[in-house]
């Protein structure tokens, strides 16, 4: 198996091209190191995989990178490369989000075509659902992004559908659920609120804090991304969820349990873009994939707290 990842040094890319690199893979990494957060960040997150040989890494933008020579040979492509985070993507910064989103997976997509690839999975997102699907939400369900982040998500989803239909790019998405574990991004609510409740720093909560969400441990994550891989129906699409779906309100309290620390908390106002509530229905996953979540909310949230106690990342960037 060759496989090349994109985003291979960003939270979820550098773990899948870890469990491919130990799985006997080679593995070509590719990253821009996009600014949305800091590169030393990044840097850390390819410490174990810099070095080994059967990884190379290319730093470069996939609309910038020699795709014809970076695919030679490749048997999976895993396209996680994406600017992340529902909630900046309104007004000026779109553009960031399409050329990165959508731009970038059309250049990629293009540049599979009559390869001989096994699969081709594609990275995608709770956030092409909204808020008018029924809860739990299936792969049948009628997506209606409520942010931009969303649009151009289910946008490269239908890129990697239609270059499917029309080209035999053998392309399967995973909508993964709100992903946490060692690595998370310093943006996301367990990142922030373990980090402040470490620092004894007040966290803001966005609406009232009865938001739900399936939160899903990175290494089931990356379980079910390579399953896709081996597995997953070409033109597909799954729901990869956690299974334990709670408020932010009871992941404070979560936090407080695991840290044994009081967390202060400033309610602001709800975050436009941000959907209401997420929970999967992961039953084409289960009998496609064989996907199982088997990381507990208590268990995933101690194993991040336990990482960002061993990194500089409780302690500064
Ligand atoms: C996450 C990722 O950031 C997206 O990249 C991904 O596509 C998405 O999951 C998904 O699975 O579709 P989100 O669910 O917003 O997006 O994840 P968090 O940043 O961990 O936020 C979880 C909840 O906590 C949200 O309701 C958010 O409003 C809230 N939150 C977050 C706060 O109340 N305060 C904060 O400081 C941060």
């Amino acid at each position: 198996m060759k496989a090349l990842v994109t985003g291979v040094a960003g939270f979820i890319g550098s773990q899948l091209a870890e469990a491919l690199v130990e799985g006997g893979a080679a593995v070509t990494g590719i990253d821009c190191f996009t600014d949305y957060y800091p590169r030393t960040v990044k840097e850390r997150n390819l410490e174990g995989l810099r070095g080994h040989a059967r990884f190379g890494f290319v730093e470069s933008s996939i609309q910038q990178a020699d795709l014809g020579r970076l695919l030679e040979g490749v048997t999976h492509v895993f396209h996680l490369a994406a600017q992340a985070g529902v909630r900046k993507s309104w007004g000026r910064d779109f553009q960031v989000y399409t050329v990165n989103n959508i731009e970038a997976t059309q250049v990629l997509l293009e540049a599979t075509v009559g390869r001989p690839l096994h699969r081709f999975v594609y990275a995608s997102s709770s956030s092409v659902y909204g808020d008018a699907a029924a809860i739990p939400m299936t792969e049948r369900t009628l997506p209606q992004p409520v942010s931009p982040y969303g649009v151009t998500k289910l946008a490269a989803e239908q890129l990697c559908h239609l270059y499917h239909v029309n080209h035999g790019v053998p392309a399967v998405s995973v909508r993964y659920f709100t992903v946490y574990g060692p690595r998370q991004r310093p943006d996301m609510a367990f990142h922030r609120f373990l980090k402040a409740a470490a620092a004894g720093q007040p966290i803001r909560i966005y609406g009232d804090g009865e938001q739900t969400r399936d939160f899903t441990f990175v290494a089931d994550a990356v379980a079910a991304t390579l399953a896709a891989g081996d597995r997953g129906r070409p033109g597909r699409v799954y729901n990869i969820g956690g299974g334990s779906r709670v408020s932010v309100n009871q992941v404070l309290r979560l936090v407080e349990a695991c840290t044994g620390r009081r967390i202060e908390v400033r309610y602001e106002a709800p975050q436009k873009g941000d959907m209401r509530d997420t929970f999967a229905d992961t039953s084409l996953a289960r009998a496609d994939l064989d996907f199982r979540p088997r990381v507990s909310l208590e268990d995933g949230l101690t194993a991040e707290y336990r990482w960002l106690s061993t990194t500089t990342a409780l302690t500064g960037q």
